[in-house]
């Protein structure tokens, strides 16, 4: 698979799925107003996913989901709330409604609606559910977004159930957690690698991504910082 990021906690996975065909996944697609994005040229009108997964309608993921939904028809897959916001107010029909805890299986893969200790509202306020992490179960390999969040004990099982080949975790602090946190939860999940996410888009996001690498290094894992626009092979 393909993973390509675009700073914050936006990225998007390609994917060649049995029976499926190749289908392109992407993440809390906030590039408007998201400074990496911005500074690599990435453009909201340049990705063309097949499925939309949003963690939760806070508007830095929420971002330019409407338009994305809008444009290429993608099928949008979140909480319940957040899947009936978008119809309601967007008349996006095409979702997929979860919540905590469910899984279900798609024609190009596996999806798991995970526990995530954060809020949810709209940009306009409305209630937008419980937030969530994914993790993921495509081409033969594990994924695992946890989200917005700070670390909570049961990610331990998350580690202990799943063979996680890579994994997405906050650090930039204030509204997740920060690094001493996020490296407590690769020692739980034990992923193969892991991505650092969501740090040094604004204020109260600052954190050094290289700091976080070598204290999981210190750990005995693999850690890699990726700049907006760069990919990864997994
Ligand atoms: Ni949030
Ligand atoms: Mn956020």
């Amino acid at each position: 698979m393909k993973v390509t990021y675009y700073g914050h906690s936006a990225f998007q996975i390609e994917i060649e799925a049995e029976g499926a065909g190749p289908k392109t996944l992407l993440f809390d697609p906030f590039l408007t107003g998201n400074k990496h994005a911005e500074e690599a040229g990435i453009s909201p009108d340049g990705l063309t996913p097949d499925v939309v997964l949003l963690t939760h309608a806070h508007g830095d993921h929420w971002g330019d989901t409407p338009a994305i939904l809008k444009r290429t028809g993608a099928l949008l897959v979140s909480q319940y709330e957040v899947v009936e916001y978008a119809k309601r107010e967007h008349g996006h029909e095409k979702g997929h409604p979860m919540n905590t805890g469910g899984t279900w299986s798609f024609d190009w893969g596996r999806v798991t609606n995970t526990y995530a200790r954060h809020s949810s509202s709209f940009p306009d306020g409305t209630y937008g559910g419980l937030s969530s992490g994914f993790l993921l179960e495509v081409e033969g390999k594990t994924v695992y977004n946890s989200g917005d969040t700070c670390a909570f004990a049961e990610m331990a099982w998350i580690g202990e159930d799943n063979e996680i080949d890579l994994a997405f975790l906050p650090i930039g602090d204030d509204f997740t957690m920060g690094i001493r946190e996020a490296v407590r939860c690769v020692e739980m999940l034990r992923p193969k690698l892991v991505v650092p996410v969501h740090y040094n888009t604004f204020p109260y996001v600052m954190a050094d991504p290289e700091d976080f690498a070598r204290r999981v290094a210190d750990a005995g894992f693999e850690a890699r910082v990726l700049g907006a626009g760069e990919t990864l092979e997994v």
